[in-house]
């Protein structure tokens, strides 16, 4: 953290405005990463300016792959061309920055018989281990020796299709199978397989490089593996994570905001719980320009329609599930509905330590080990604080606030934008790994927020 990295913060004005979401970070991110299996470049458009897309711009470009600024802003064009080998000293730079490393063994296996995974980094939402995938990978036929520096892969009989079942729908062991077994030799049936849009989105990625991937239902794909993929061109679904970040905001702040770009149907389970707190919202479906009229941009704009919040039960779940994303920023709003919400935090064990920052404002939140929902899930008796129970509505003030990682760094940002009196938030440098542009958005909602 540099001493620049701190935000001043005059609380007390609801945001009002409007502002644009761009592509899904947790899509964008992974079609970067398949434009390395082409034999032919990609395009990738509406590609937000955040950290985590410079991690694998600069990962990629390590490994040989040409990536350029196309004409249209926010389009990029990666060439793999030339791709080649890194040296582990190289990739190891990005090691603590981010987990997408990973996700190019199975291009890098393929493109060149060898991968380097340098240890993760990304959020610190828990021990966020790798094991689905390094089990993947072996089952593709991956050779996988761990070493001081991180692991070092090899396939000295090639990658054949296989049959698995992941423990848990893990969104990145999916990405990991379905950009391995792409151009594995035969078919790939993966049980237990994540759905989330983002994945569905991928897979429309692979599709258009030529790849023949099945959806069916109850979780299964099945991949049948081919010898060649080309480019793409691909404008990715929007950012939903980023769209109900601000949602929150509008509300915990008793304001009105328009999000651009934001669509109704990756983030249903969201607006269900938004109208349940209270929230209310107003979706505007994308309408193509036709006959001389000119298109319209979808939009939903997100507002507090006045009167008081209700408390609400939500689990966080897998796709279909209320996403635990959407989770850190929602508690906000939380704080300031009257009686007791419950957060059943399923999807990450040690997802709630954010909840210190908003009880030091005045909120009234206590966390639990117990399973609070309504379904027992995998950390009930593994001794984590993962159900919180919110009493609200709280009167929140001004505090000094620490940024532990990305979504919980946006709800400190949203807490200190609702509280009475001028917050200081540390370490707001990293809300740019999955924010665009948040400072100059906030400015436009007419938040009074200042560096340092
Ligand atoms: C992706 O992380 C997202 N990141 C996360 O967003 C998101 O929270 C998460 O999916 C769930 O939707 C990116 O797309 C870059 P998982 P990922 O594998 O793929 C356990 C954000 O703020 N697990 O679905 O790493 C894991 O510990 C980030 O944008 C294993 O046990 O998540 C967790 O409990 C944060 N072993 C659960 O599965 C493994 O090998 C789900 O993780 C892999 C995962």
């Amino acid at each position: 953290m540099t001493v620049n990295d701190v935000l001043t913060v005059h609380g007390g004005t609801p945001l009002h405005g409007r502002i644009r979401v761009r592509g899904a970070k947790n899509l964008v991110s992974k079609a970067m990463v398949a434009a390395l299996l082409g034999d032919a470049p990609s395009r990738l458009y509406d590609v937000p300016r955040i950290r985590d897309v410079e991690v694998v711009r600069g990962l990629l470009e390590l490994h040989g792959v040409r990536v350029s600024d196309g004409a249209e802003d926010g389009e990029l064009i990666l060439d793999p061309a030339n791709v080649a080998s890194a040296t582990s000293d190289e990739i190891n730079v990005h090691a603590g920055s981010s987990r997408i490393p990973i996700l190019l063994c199975g291009p890098l296996l393929h493109r060149l018989g060898h991968a380097f995974i340098p240890d993760l980094g990304g959020c610190h939402i828990g021990p966020r281990p790798i094991d689905f995938h390094i089990q993947a990978l072996r089952e593709f036929g991956a050779v996988v020796d761990k070493a001081a520096d991180g692991m070092h892969l090899t396939a000295p009989n090639g990658l054949h299709g296989t049959k698995l079942e992941l423990p848990y729908p893990s969104v990145g062991a999916t990405e990991q199978v379905l950009l391995t077994a792409v151009m594995a030799d035969g078919v790939t049936e993966l049980r237990n397989a994540a759905v989330e849009p983002e994945i569905i989105d991928l897979i429309c990625v692979l599709q258009k490089m030529g790849a023949i991937i099945k959806v069916h239902t109850d979780r299964v794909i099945e991949i049948q593996g081919v010898p060649r993929l080309g480019g793409y061109t691909h404008r990715p679904i929007p950012d939903r994570i980023e769209a109900a970040s601000w949602a929150a905001a509008a509300l915990a702040t008793g304001g009105d905001i328009e999000v651009l770009g934001a669509e109704q149907v990756d983030m249903m389970t969201f607006l269900n719980v938004f109208r349940s707190v209270g929230g209310a919202y107003e979706v505007t479906d994308t309408r193509p320009p036709r006959d001389g009229s000119p298109g319209q941009e979808g939009k939903i704009r997100f507002w507090h329609p006045g009167g008081e919040l209700r408390a609400v039960a939500l689990e966080t779940d897998v796709h279909p599930g209320f996403m635990t994303d959407w989770q850190q920023p929602l508690v906000v709003a939380l704080t300031q509905a009257r009686g007791l919400s419950i957060v059943h935090e399923t999807v990450y064990e040690q997802r709630l330590g954010y909840t210190e920052a908003l009880n030091s404002m005045g909120a009234t939140i206590q966390v639990y080990r117990d399973c609070l929902g309504g379904t027992p899930c995998r950390f009930g008796r593994r001794d984590f604080k993962h159900s919180a129970v919110i009493a609200g509505p709280s009167k929140l003030h001004a505090a000094d606030l620490v940024i532990p990682d990305l979504r919980a760094g946006f709800s400190h940002l949203i807490a200190a934008l609702a509280a009475e009196g001028t917050s200081r938030v540390y370490g707001v440098d990293l809300i740019n790994r999955g924010y665009e542009d948040f400072e100059a958005k906030l400015a436009a909602l007419g938040a009074h927020a200042e560096r340092a």
